[in-house]
């Protein structure tokens, strides 16, 4: 009995562990992203600044994480998104470098 209410709660529980980020639009994220972040990454990194996403010492070690130095770099640099802005990029950054499963 354990075993089968173990199981049930594991299909049950399952939608619930979605993808990060599935609620976003990579390819909106992109060009929000394009606009919005490359200055200080690139001037930082060099090339088009996407090594601060893909160094091995990267600092975003969790899909949380992710999210939250996207919140913190859109507040800091006044870009203005909504938490569904966010959510595109960090699809995009997701997609394109990070890959949290
Ligand atoms: C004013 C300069 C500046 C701008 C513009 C900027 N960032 Fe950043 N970003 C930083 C700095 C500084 C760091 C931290 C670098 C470090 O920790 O080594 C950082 C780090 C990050 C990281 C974490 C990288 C890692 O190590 O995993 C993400 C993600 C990120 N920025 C996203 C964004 C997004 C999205 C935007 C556009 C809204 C943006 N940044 C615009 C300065 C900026």
């Amino acid at each position: 009995m354990k075993i089968l209410s173990a199981l049930a709660f594991a299909l049950i529980a399952a939608p619930l562990h979605a993808a990060p980020f599935d609620k976003g639009d990579p390819k909106i994220g992109k060009s929000l992203h394009d606009k919005s972040c490359t200055s200080c990454h690139v001037s930082m990194f060099g090339g088009d600044g996407s090594k601060i996403y893909s160094r091995a010492d990267r600092k975003s070690k969790t899909p949380q994480q992710l999210a939250a130095r996207i919140s913190g770099c859109n507040a800091n640099t006044g870009a203005g998104w909504f938490p569904e802005e966010e959510a595109h990029v960090g699809a995009y950054l997701n997609q394109q470098y990070y890959k949290f499963k």
